[in-house]
C-alpha cells in the first residue's frame, strides 16, 4: 500500500498544504462567548462525480435529517433520494456550527462540530480528502490540526478523520445571516459571487477582509453572509434561533409548520401548517389557531389598509405558539401565505436532472427519517 506512488502524492500533499497552516481555522466567529455557540451554517459543494444522488451526499456529510437538506436547496420534501444532482450545481449542505474562542490565540473562530468524519479509504492521501472528496472545503493543515496528525504520510485505511469545514454564528451588518462557505474558482470575482447569492460586494469583502476584490485566490474559501428572513418567533421557543435564508424554506416543530423566506414579502418569515410532512415526535400537530380570532398559522385578514396574520411564534414540548401580526401596508398584497411553496425558487442552484425520469410518487422514505 505504501507504494512510491503514494508516498510522493504524500509528499507533493504536505508540500501544498504547507501554506495554509499558518491560516486560521474556520471563519470568524466572534459573536462567541465564554462558552461555545452553535448555529446552522452552509457549505456550498460541487459534487466530483457526476452520479452523485442526495443520499450520497447526505452519506459524506453525515446528514441524519433529509428535509433540512431537500429545504435548504429549495427542492419538494417529497424529492427522491437517488436523484442524481447535476454536476455543474453547487448543492447547500447544511452543518452545525460551533463556534469557540481558542485559549491559546484568543481568537473566536466556527468550524463544524464534530463532523462531518470521514473514514479513510486505499489509496487516499489527506490532500485528496480535502481537495478531492471535499472540493477545497478544508485544508490539509486543518485536517492535521484537528485530528492531531502531525506527519500527513501517517494515515491509515478505517481511519475516522473529523473534517472541520469553516462556519460562523456571527451577525452581519447588525441583521440575522446565515454563514455560506463557497471556494472560489479559477476566473471568478468576489462580485460575480456575491451577486451569485444576492449579498453586496463590499459585505463579503468585509466579512472576509479582503481589501482589494482583484486579491481574491482560486482555491480561497470565502464566508459568504446570507441575510435571513425576520420572524416573530419567541425567545423561549425551541427554534429560536430559526433562521431561513433568501428562496429557501425550513420545516420546524417537529415537521408541523413550514415556513419560508422570500426577499419580496419584507423579509418576513412566512409560516404555515406542513400538509404533506407526518408529525416527527407528535402522533399528531397541536393547535396553531390564534385564539379569538378563528384564524390558523399562515392565515391572513385583510381591510382597506390593515393585514392582520396568524404567525407562527415558535414552540415547546406541548404547544405551537401564535401570536397576530398587523400591518399596515396600503398597496401590498393580501391573501392566505399557505401554498406559496409551490413555487420552486431556487432550482436555478440545484437542477435535478433526472428528475423527470423517475416515478415521483411522493417517496416518503427521506421523511421517515426525519428527527
Ligand atoms: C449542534 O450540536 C449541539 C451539541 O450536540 C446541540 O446542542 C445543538 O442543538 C446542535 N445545533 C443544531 C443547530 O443542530
Ligand atoms: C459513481 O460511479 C463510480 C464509478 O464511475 C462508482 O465507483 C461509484 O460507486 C458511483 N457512485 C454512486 C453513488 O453510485
Ligand atoms: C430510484 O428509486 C426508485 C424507487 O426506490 C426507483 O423506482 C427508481 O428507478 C430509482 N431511480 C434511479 C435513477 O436509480
Ligand atoms: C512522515 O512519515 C513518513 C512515512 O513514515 C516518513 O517517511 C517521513 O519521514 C515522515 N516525515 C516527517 C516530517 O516526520
Ligand atoms: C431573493 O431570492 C430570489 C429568488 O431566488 C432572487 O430572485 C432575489 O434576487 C433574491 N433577493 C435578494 C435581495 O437576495
Ligand atoms: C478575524 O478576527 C481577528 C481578531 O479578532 C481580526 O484580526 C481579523 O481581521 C478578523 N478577520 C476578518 C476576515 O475579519
Ligand atoms: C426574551 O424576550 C422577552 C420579551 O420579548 C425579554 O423580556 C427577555 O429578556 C428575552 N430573553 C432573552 C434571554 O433574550
Ligand atoms: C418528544 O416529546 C417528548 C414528550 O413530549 C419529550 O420528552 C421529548 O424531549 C421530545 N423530543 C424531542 C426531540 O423534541
Ligand atoms: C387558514 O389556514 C388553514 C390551514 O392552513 C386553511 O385550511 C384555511 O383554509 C385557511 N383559512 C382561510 C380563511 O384562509
Ligand atoms: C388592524 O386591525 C386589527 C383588528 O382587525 C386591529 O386590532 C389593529 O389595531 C389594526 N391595525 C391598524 C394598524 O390599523
Amino acid at each position: 500500500m505504501a507504494s512510491i506512488h503514494f508516498l510522493l502524492l504524500t509528499a507533493a500533499a504536505v508540500l501544498l498544504s504547507f501554506p495554509s497552516l499558518s491560516s486560521p481555522l474556520g471563519f470568524n466567529c466572534t459573536s462567541a462567548m465564554a462558552t461555545a455557540t452553535f448555529c446552522r451554517s452552509l457549505v456550498s459543494f460541487t459534487p466530483t462525480s457526476n452520479n452523485a444522488t442526495l443520499s450520497s451526499i447526505q452519506l459524506l456529510f453525515g446528514i441524519k435529517h433529509l428535509v433540512p437538506l431537500l429545504s435548504t436547496n429549495n427542492l419538494p420534501a417529497t424529492t427522491p433520494l437517488n436523484a442524481t444532482l447535476d454536476p455543474s450545481h453547487p448543492i447547500l449542505v447544511p452543518l452545525n456550527c460551533s463556534c469557540s474562542r481558542s485559549h491559546h490565540t484568543g481568537l473566536a473562530l466556527g468550524i463544524s462540530y464534530k463532523g462531518p468524519i470521514y473514514k479513510v479509504r486505499s489509496g487516499d492521501t489527506l490532500y485528496d480528502i480535502a481537495n478531492g472528496v471535499f472540493a477545497g472545503l478544508v485544508t490539509v493543515g486543518d485536517l492535521q490540526t484537528v485530528n492531531g496528525i502531525a506527519n500527513a504520510s501517517l494515515i491509515k485505511v478505517g481511519d475516522r478523520l473529523w473534517v472541520p469545514l469553516p462556519c460562523s454564528c456571527d451577525e452581519v451588518e447588525g441583521q440575522d445571516a446565515v454563514h455560506l462557505a463557497h471556494v472560489t474558482s479559477s476566473g471568478s470575482s468576489v462580485e460575480e459571487i456575491a451577486g451569485e447569492y444576492g449579498v453586496a460586494q463590499s459585505t463579503v469583502m468585509a466579512v472576509n477582509g479582503i481589501g482589494d476584490p482583484r486579491a481574491l485566490r482560486a482555491g480561497q474559501v470565502l464566508d459568504v453572509p446570507l441575510r435571513a428572513c425576520a420572524s416573530s418567533i419567541r425567545n423561549d421557543s425551541l427554534d429560536s434561533r430559526l433562521l431561513v435564508p433568501n428562496g429557501t424554506y425550513a420545516v420546524t416543530a417537529n415537521n408541523c409548520v413550514t415556513c419560508s423566506c422570500h426577499a419580496i414579502n419584507n423579509w418576513m418569515l412566512q409560516c404555515w401548517p406542513s400538509q404533506t410532512i407526518k408529525p416527527s415526535n407528535w402522533t399528531v400537530c397541536p393547535s396553531m389557531s390564534c385564539q379569538g380570532t378563528g384564524l390558523y398559522v399562515g392565515n391572513t385578514t385583510s381591510s382597506s389598509c390593515n393585514r392582520t396574520t396568524c404567525a407562527y411564534a415558535g414552540y415547546d414540548r406541548q404547544s405551537i405558539f401564535t401570536t397576530i401580526v398587523n400591518e399596515g401596508t396600503c398597496p401590498g398584497v393580501s391573501g392566505n401565505f399557505a401554498g406559496r411553496m409551490s413555487s420552486p425558487i431556487l432550482t436555478r442552484i440545484l437542477l435535478l436532472v433526472s428528475l423527470w425520469l423517475l416515478n415521483l410518487h411522493p417517496t416518503l422514505e427521506g421523511i421517515k427519517e426525519c428527527c
